[in-house]
């Protein structure tokens, strides 16, 4: 199967989980574990969270990461990190579309996503996959969606007409549901889950080259005409130069919300 644009690594993946700690770490909690819970997260990737995920069940609990079936390593590779861990009895990981999740209704205690819905591409409906989760969650179970608002990409740069474009283009083209973050409590709170929370984790990244605003954006703004080559290699030059000088400067707002099923 061939790899979709808004595709990333197990590698990449691994990286942005370093800055994305303090939500992962959030996202545990809000799924309220208890003993043998029965816990799914959607779209593991790499199974950087299922592994953290069964740390903190018992052996009569399990942790279910399911992800579509287009990087075959990325399953491998958690599969190998809960060997390693001796984890592999508490977790399964295994291929599966997240609107056809394959299990029964009502068997999750919990079920986390993140950054699942700005991947998902226009032809899945946003709305049906978040009534597929709540099918596998128990009344009174708990859904914690996080995801990233790229409406709030901001970085420095002196002509902010300029940057403004960019943000938008990369919001709304090199990510497929880039505002996916903003949607989830309207989701929520139209479904009448109880005890929805909403909260919001401000990413910052002051070093150039971890932010997915250089070569990448480069190459795609000036192949679809947005801007011409000379003015992306004045961003880029321009950034590089900050970078330098240690004072390069960009941030984006994470937005984790969850409620309880009815
Ligand atoms: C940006 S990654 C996030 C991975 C992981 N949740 C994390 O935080 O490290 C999005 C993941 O969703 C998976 N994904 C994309 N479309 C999917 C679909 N239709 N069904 C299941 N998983 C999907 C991708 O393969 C990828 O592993």
């Amino acid at each position: 199967m061939s790899k979709p644009a808004a595709y990333v690594s197990a590698d990449y993946l691994r990286k942005a989980a370093e800055l994305t700690k303090t939500l992962k770490l959030r996202t545990y909690e809000l799924m309220d574990i208890k003993p043998g819970a029965q816990l799914l997260d959607a779209g593991c990737g790499p199974g950087i969270d299922t592994i953290a995920l069964a740390k903190l069940i018992d052996n009569a609990g399990h942790v279910y990461g399911i992800d579509i079936d287009i990087d075959k390593d990325m399953l491998t590779e958690a599969n190998v990190l809960a060997e390693n861990e001796n984890l592999q009895d508490r977790i399964t990981h295994q291929f599966a579309e997240i609107l056809k999740l394959p299990f029964d209704t009502d068997q999750m205690d919990a079920c986390r996503a993140e950054r699942l819905f700005q991947v998902l591409p226009f032809s899945i409906d946003k709305e049906q996959v978040v009534d597929e989760l709540l099918r596998v969650v128990k009344p009174a179970g708990r859904i914690v969606l996080a995801d990233t608002d790229w409406a709030t990409a901001s970085v420095d740069f002196e002509n902010s007409n300029f940057e403004r474009k960019l943000m938008n283009f990369f919001s709304e083209t090199m990510r497929p549901n880039g505002y996916a973050g903003r949607q989830f409590f309207r989701m929520l709170k139209q479904r009448a889950l109880n005890n929805i929370e909403i909260e919001i984790f401000p990413m910052m990244v002051t070093d150039y080259e971890q932010t997915p605003f250089g070569d990448w954006l480069c190459s795609e703004a000036i192949e679809k005409g947005i801007a011409t080559r000379v003015e992306m290699m004045n961003w880029k030059e321009t950034l590089v130069k900050y970078n330098d000088k240690d004072e390069f400067y960009c941030t984006v707002n994470m937005v984790l919300v969850s409620g309880e099923n009815i």
